[in-house]
């Protein structure tokens, strides 16, 4: 249970810059606002950079009720979804941009079947006219405001046009999918997204590296609209 159950969006914290040392520490911190922990999952092929996987999601799993989110910037996804779900993720977001040796239609109503909420990440660089026949499929779209990889990055502005274009075809269509955004999201642009209609606001560098991550952690929760 978090402060801000009647916020009209979510806070999903990203652990990827978080002090790993003191991991348990970090999370504790951020628990009373996070709606969601994003777990940065990246094996040095999809993305140029490794961070971690499966026993991490594990080990958070064990220390906190905070539903998890697996973010996979990962090539071939489809061979562990049920890794990643057994491990304890509540979602699974896989990229559209992934190599994979299966459908990805397949892949997302395979997340499905294993009960977790299934989400569809796309990069920058992917035009939203990519995935629209995936949206009747997801509980989630991912839309990346960096390249993925590191968090630290400055967001791209273009994002907030594909948030408006998506949320259109969203509604007319009456998907019931949630639109978040990761990368680069600060107190700075948090409440024009909302405003543009994200529902989810990922965010890890803007909290974890901040001089006072519980002061930050709440600024997020706490965003006008
Ligand atoms: C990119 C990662 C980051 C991370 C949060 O590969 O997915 O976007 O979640 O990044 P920042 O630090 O920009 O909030």
């Amino acid at each position: 249970m978090n402060n801000n159950e009647n916020k009209p969006y979510k806070l999903s914290v990203s652990i990827l810059d978080a002090d790993l040392a003191h991991l348990e520490d970090e999370i504790r911190k951020v628990e009373p606002y996070a709606d969601f922990l994003q777990i940065d999952v990246m094996d040095g092929h999809f993305v140029q950079n490794i961070s971690f996987g499966i026993p991490i999601v594990k080990t958070i799993k064990k220390i906190t009720s905070t539903p998890l989110e697996a973010h996979l910037m990962i090539q071939q996804p489809e061979k562990y979804i049920k890794n990643f779900v057994d491990a304890g993720s509540d979602c699974v977001i896989i990229h559209y941009e992934s190599e994979t040796s299966t459908d990805i239609l397949d892949i997302l109503r395979n997340i499905k079947e294993y009960k977790a909420r299934t989400g569809l990440a796309i990069n920058p660089d992917t035009p939203v006219k990519k995935i629209i026949n995936f949206l009747k499929n997801i509980d989630l779209l991912l839309l990346m405001s960096v390249f993925p990889g590191f968090g630290g990055q400055k967001f791209i502005k273009e994002t907030y046009k594909k948030i408006k274009d998506i949320k259109k075809i969203i509604k007319s269509h009456n998907y019931k999918v949630e639109v978040e955004v990761d990368g680069g999201v600060g107190l700075n642009n948090a409440s024009k997204l909302l405003k543009s209609g994200v529902d989810i606001l990922v965010v890890g560098s803007a909290i974890y590296k901040a001089n006072n991550v519980n002061e930050a952690v709440k600024a997020f929760s706490s965003i006008k609209i």
